[in-house]
């Protein structure tokens, strides 16, 4: 496995690639989820890259970037372990050298959901995403839907950009409780875990009401809400049933397939969940 730490290194390695590239870019503290994106890329591309880069421009002041995990050792050797081609893990000031002026912004999907509580959020994911695109220039990239607006944006990045990339989404990868895995459970304890698992039960709760046949999003938000209400230690911060194109808010009537997207604080940590409502 080849471990790259400059935009040189990476530039020189790209041009050494033969067939189909696979791109995942993570923040490292790697788990089941982003093994899955990483065996997606194995089984379907030639070569295949992981970045891991806690990416200090999409944390703001007031977030937890001090306390994002860091775990490169144990990163390392899991995915030399699987056979991961290469891995891009560089320092702050070899992607932000102090005189970069530049910023990547999207104008309308990132104003929305985590960007209302996250203004500063989805300009440092896509300027990084994109940097890794232009140093890697992969044919195939691969993101979880766990962040479902991330990847809807990414695909929008892709599109309105012209990068020449297939974007592949995969489901969320949850723990037998329902709690979807992320780098930031490891903050909790197993005890906050069990609490944290009724976010995903709510949202399925909400589900099951849409699959029979209430298109009221007030009861359906209920549904949700009358759950969560249960654990105070759950606190939330949004709730959202929207159009999963536009993303825009769905009301008063569920029409057509929604994402119904949440975020919830638990103790100092926030977690993210979704799930999406065909109809
Ligand atoms: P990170 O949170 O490390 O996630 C990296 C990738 O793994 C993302 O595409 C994310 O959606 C996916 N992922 C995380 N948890 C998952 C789960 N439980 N199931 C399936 N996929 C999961 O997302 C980021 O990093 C950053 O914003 C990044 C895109 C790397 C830009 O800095």
């Amino acid at each position: 496995m080849r471990e790259l730490k400059t935009s040189s290194e990476c530039f020189l390695f790209r041009k050494s690639c033969v067939g189909s590239v696979g791109l995942i870019p993570t923040m490292g503290a790697l788990h089941a989820g982003h093994l899955s994106l990483i065996k997606k890329s194995l089984a379907l591309c030639d070569i295949t890259i992981v970045t891991i880069f806690v990416n200090p421009k999409q944390f703001s002041e007031k977030e937890d970037l001090d306390a994002y995990p860091i775990t490169l050792k144990k990163d390392l050797d899991l995915l030399r372990a699987i056979d991961v081609s290469c891995v891009f893990a560089p320092k702050k000031s070899e992607m932000y050298p102090l005189d970069c002026s530049f910023d990547i912004v999207e104008n309308k999907l990132s104003l929305l959901l985590e960007g209302i509580s996250r203004p500063e959020f989805f300009c440092g994911v896509i300027t990084i995403v994109s940097k890794l695109f232009n140093l890697f220039q992969p044919t195939h990239t691969f993101f979880g839907e766990k962040d479902a607006q991330q990847l809807i944006i990414i695909k929008k990045l892709i599109k309105d950009m012209n990068y020449n990339i297939k974007c592949v989404g995969l489901p969320t990868v949850r723990d037998k409780r329902g709690l979807a895995l992320s780098s930031r459970n490891q903050r909790l304890s197993e005890q906050q875990k069990d609490v944290a698992s009724n976010i995903y039960a709510a949202l399925l709760l909400s589900k099951e009401c849409i699959n029979s046949n209430e298109r009221n999003v007030k009861i359906v938000s209920d549904i949700f809400y009358n759950h969560l209400n249960k654990y105070k230690e759950l606190k939330l911060d949004y709730f959202s049933i929207s159009n999963l194109e536009t993303l825009d808010d769905v009301c008063p009537v569920i029409t057509d397939s929604v994402l119904i997207s949440v975020a919830v604080y638990l103790g100092p940590v926030r977690l993210i969940d979704n799930i999406v409502c065909s109809i």
